[in-house]
């Protein structure tokens, strides 16, 4: 973790991001290159990248806002070769502290039910359960519904 930086993502790096998000996700659940395009545009997206000297970026986070005191997480990727070194909880706790300056302090998410990596990820760094979202990726694949309250949760500081 010590020879990666973060920093917020330009639109130079959709191409990068599109390409980590195919390592990461199959048909349902990876973006369209444009989808990206997109995001990175998108008016209050708190956008970060996590850059390693040499071999570029190896994970990034989007979050947008989803109300008029919640963001909702767009996307967040780390490489398998880095993950389980703390650069998902860097992006997470970073850009919520973004959000969090401008007033947006509650945080939502959706993810896959069989996604348990990920969902081991969210509910170490504090998020809780809210809802199951059924057929929320496509016939018959569910996803639930997972919430944060930024400012009282610990659990999320790298
Ligand atoms: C989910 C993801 C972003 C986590 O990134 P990461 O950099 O590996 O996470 P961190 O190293 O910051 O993990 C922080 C803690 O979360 C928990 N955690 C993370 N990944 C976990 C896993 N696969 N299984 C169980 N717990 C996990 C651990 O408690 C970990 O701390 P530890 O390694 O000291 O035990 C990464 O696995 C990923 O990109 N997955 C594929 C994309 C994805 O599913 N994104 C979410 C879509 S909703």
């Amino acid at each position: 973790m010590s020879r990666i930086a973060t920093r917020p993502c330009t639109p130079d790096d959709a191409a990068d991001m599109h390409r980590l998000d195919q390592v990461c996700f199959d048909a349902p659940f990876s973006f369209e290159r444009t989808t990206f395009d997109i995001l990175l545009e998108r008016p209050g997206a708190v956008s970060l990248a996590a850059v390693h000297p040499k071999q570029g970026v190896v994970g990034f986070i989007i979050v947008e806002p989803f109300s008029a005191d919640a963001t909702i997480v767009s996307t967040i990727d780390v490489h398998p070769d880095w993950r389980r070194r703390g650069i998902g909880r860097r992006l997470l706790h970073d850009a919520l502290g973004q959000a969090t300056a401008r007033g947006l302090f509650k945080s939502y998410l959706q993810v896959y039910v069989g996604n348990v990596g990920a969902i081991a990820f969210y509910r170490r760094l504090g998020y809780r359960m809210v809802k199951l979202l059924p057929s929320f990726y496509g016939e018959g694949i569910d996803g639930y519904l997972m919430f944060l309250d930024f400012r009282t949760v610990a659990g999320i500081a790298p």
